[in-house]
């Protein structure tokens, strides 16, 4: 039995033991114009940011108003305390939160509990998504990241301490109906499992400054190349390199427009685990199958997945870099060790990008833990398990990239995992989860996350909701038809096929205009996909509407559905069909009908279009510019333009063309379009369609 001055002395050295390991007032500084970092304990050495690796736009971030700290900082508190850092962030009455990864069923995250770890998704928000990033926007205008590869538990204001500064009304339950099992909490808690962490709070003052800044300190977002913008088929997993032939020339002859195809596993000898060598007899020449395709303006992008077949040529390069654990039997080769790196990019580039391949889909790398590494798995790099299923896809995006960009040739790609830091990847993220839904509300949280989001489209029940999801997904970052198991072509549902057609062609009528977005999201940090949230002074609660840059406002349609109700920001808004006045800074049920998908043009919107076409241009090709322009007011926008397919972009070969429209004496309005000294390409024929969409 221990005596009682035994059991003071270690109650007294335990309580010194707590102290000595906790801290709670950070020391913030301000790292890059308006974003603040803490360091709280001992931080990891492999963080999200540090394998995202992107350089921060610094010139972009200073544009931005910056005053001070956003929070009060006497409120926030960070402690750790046994290997674990406890963080506490205050909350005011009224103040919606939104982020903590990709989320498919809401956007108002206040209230939620998230366990944010890479995974599938499995149809609901707890955290568990294929990027759980640990990044929140407020709608009081600053937002908060934690930097940690940690499955980080996140209370996004639901408990509630015995000290909290502004704790929930008692209720008796007996006697008050307004009684609730979630009474108000004024603080997010954050759990991360380690011995500290970095911890960065941005400043707005607006939500979409937030989601800029963001974006700009991790490089700004990724401007796709041209044709990377247009349509993408995936074939079924086991066409061939000359069914995938005979399926390029079923394109032309229903004139539908085509920029990538994608091959699904079997193009590989072996899947599941996955060898990267081609399958000698579905693909005997890989060097002619891509050069055909080529030649009629088509790329072609590889599925794999990272799990290495003991039949491949890799595998005994790579089993003593590779994890204790296998995948299907293939083994996990740990690329965060630059050895392994070198060996994979040897064997891609003299196998794949030598011959010309576009881009991967690199797929699986989110896990279900049934199958991928379990949390006991080891790495040579002495990573934990939890810390590679965090950041695996992320490594495989950056590392990708890189090749490419040795290359000077922009890719597009997609991944099914991600994490932060990764708004200057080439990758955009899709899923195995079917729910149109749910898709579009994906594609308005991925605007908080620094992620890009397609609702691709697989398969259907009927025609209309074939034609409904194809919409969708021609106004979304990857306009992908996703065939490995279904084999649908876009013409499959011959009662719609017209109207499938056209939606595609208004897709590559807008290229101009989509450039435009994405050229925005990486000067600017502005995503091209957006929630309604980050439009200034938006009041209204949506989840199923989006804004496609600064002047589209897109409002899907669902199957079953024929009308809907649309949220208007404030100002004029214009249907972009006939350029009648529709609404402003209200909510309207309109009726759509099935040909077209409900979009919106905000006052002063300047749209620049190009002729339909069945593939992006290529450098140096020119096509006429038709600029339509929304509203009775007189306005002005740019259009930015490069090559479309190299980053010479960045060493300034690329225009940026302004496009002015203001009213003559008589009142009239008129178009101008000024070409700037300083432009090294323009793709555009010089004369220009103005055309006024709104009656004066
Ligand atoms: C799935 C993936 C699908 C398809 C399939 C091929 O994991 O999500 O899009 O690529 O693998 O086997």
């Amino acid at each position: 039995m221990m005596n009682h001055r035994k059991m003071f002395f270690l109650a007294m050295l335990f309580c010194v033991v707590v102290n000595a390991s906790a801290q709670s007032i950070p020391e913030w500084k301000m790292i890059h114009p308006g974003v603040w970092k803490a360091v709280i304990g001992k931080a990891d050495a492999m963080t999200l940011l540090s394998v995202a690796d992107a350089r921060p736009n610094l010139q972009a971030m200073s544009k931005l108003p910056s005053k001070s700290f956003p929070l009060p900082k006497g409120e926030i508190s960070m402690t750790v305390v046994d290997h674990k850092t406890y963080l506490r962030f205050p909350l005011e009455k009224g103040e919606q939160l939104y982020g903590f990864g990709l989320n498919f069923k809401n956007v108002n995250q206040r209230g939620k509990i998230f366990n944010l770890h890479v995974d599938h998704y499995d149809g609901q928000d707890n955290g568990r998504t294929h990027a759980p990033v640990p990044f929140y926007v407020s709608s009081n205008g600053y937002g908060v990241l934690i930097d940690a590869a940690r499955y980080i538990t996140v209370y996004a204001g639901s408990g509630v301490r015995t000290d909290a500064k502004n704790p929930p009304e008692l209720m008796d339950r007996n006697t008050n109906k307004k009684w609730s099992a979630h009474p108000y909490s004024d603080a997010v808690e954050i759990l991360v499992p380690a011995d500290g962490a970095s911890i960065y709070v941005f400043e707005g003052p607006t939500p979409m400054q937030v989601v800029q800044r963001y974006n700009l300190m991790n490089g700004g977002g990724y401007l796709p190349p041209k044709w990377g913008l247009g349509f993408t088929q995936r074939v079924p997993t086991l066409y061939s390199q000359s069914d995938i032939l005979k399926e390029v020339q079923q394109f032309k002859e229903h004139a539908f427009p085509l920029d990538f195809i994608g091959v699904e596993p079997g193009w590989q000898s072996m899947a599941y685990p996955c060898t990267f060598e081609w399958d000698k007899t579905r693909f005997p020449a890989p060097q002619a199958f891509i050069d055909s395709l080529s030649r009629q303006g088509i790329r072609a992008n590889l599925w794999l997945n990272p799990y290495v077949s003991p039949v491949g040529t890799l595998y005994p390069k790579l089993k003593p870099l590779s994890g204790s654990h296998t995948v299907w039997n293939g083994i996990v080769p740990d690329i965060t060790i630059p050895k392994t790196q070198q060996i994979l990019k040897e064997h891609f580039f003299k196998l794949h990008l030598q011959l010309g391949v576009s881009g991967y889909k690199m797929d699986e790398t989110d896990g279900y833990d049934s199958w991928l590494w379990p949390d006991v798995a080891t790495f040579p790099s002495g990573f934990s398990a939890e810390q590679m299923r965090q950041v695996y896809g992320l490594k495989m995006q950056q590392m990708t990239a890189g090749w490419f960009r040795e290359m000077n040739k922009r890719t597009y790609g997609l991944t099914r995992a991600s994490n932060a830091g990764a708004s200057g990847m080439p990758y955009v993220i899709y899923n195995d989860y079917y729910d149109h839904k749910d898709f579009i509300t994906a594609l308005v949280n991925s605007s908080f996350a620094g992620v890009l989001w397609t609702p691709e489209v697989r398969a259907s029940k009927t025609a209309e909701e074939w034609v409904r999801r194809i919409q969708s997904v021609c106004f979304s970052p990857m306009a992908m038809l996703n065939a490995w198991a279904d084999g649908t072509k876009p013409w499959s549902f011959p009662e719609v096929e017209k109207a499938v057609q056209d939606v595609a062609q208004l897709r590559m009528q807008l290229l101009p205009y989509i450039y435009n977005c994405f050229a925005q999201y990486h000067f600017e940090g502005k995503p091209p996909f957006r929630a309604m949230q980050l439009v200034d002074g938006f009041r209204f609660s949506t989840k199923d509407q989006y804004m496609m840059g600064d002047h589209i406002l897109v409002a899907p349609m669902f199957a079953g559905e024929k009308t809907r109700t649309v949220y208007f920001p404030e100002g004029k808004w214009y249907d972009f069909y006939t350029g009648d006045f529709v609404g402003e800074n209200q909510s309207l049920v309109i009726t759509a009908s099935l040909e077209k998908i409900p979009l919106f043009v905000r006052e002063g919107g300047i749209i620049p279009m190009v002729p339909p076409h069945f593939h992006a241009p290529a450098p140096g090709e020119k096509l006429a510019l038709e600029i339509r322009h929304y509203g009775k007011m007189p306005a002005s926008a740019e259009l930015y333009d490069d090559d479309g397919v190299s980053f010479d972009y960045e060493k300034g070969m690329n225009s940026k063309t302004k496009l002015v429209v203001s009213k003559n004496e008589k009142g009239e309005l008129k178009g101008n379009l000024i070409r700037s000294s300083t432009e090294k390409v323009f793709s555009y024929k010089d004369e220009v369609v103005w055309k006024f969409m709104t009656k004066q």
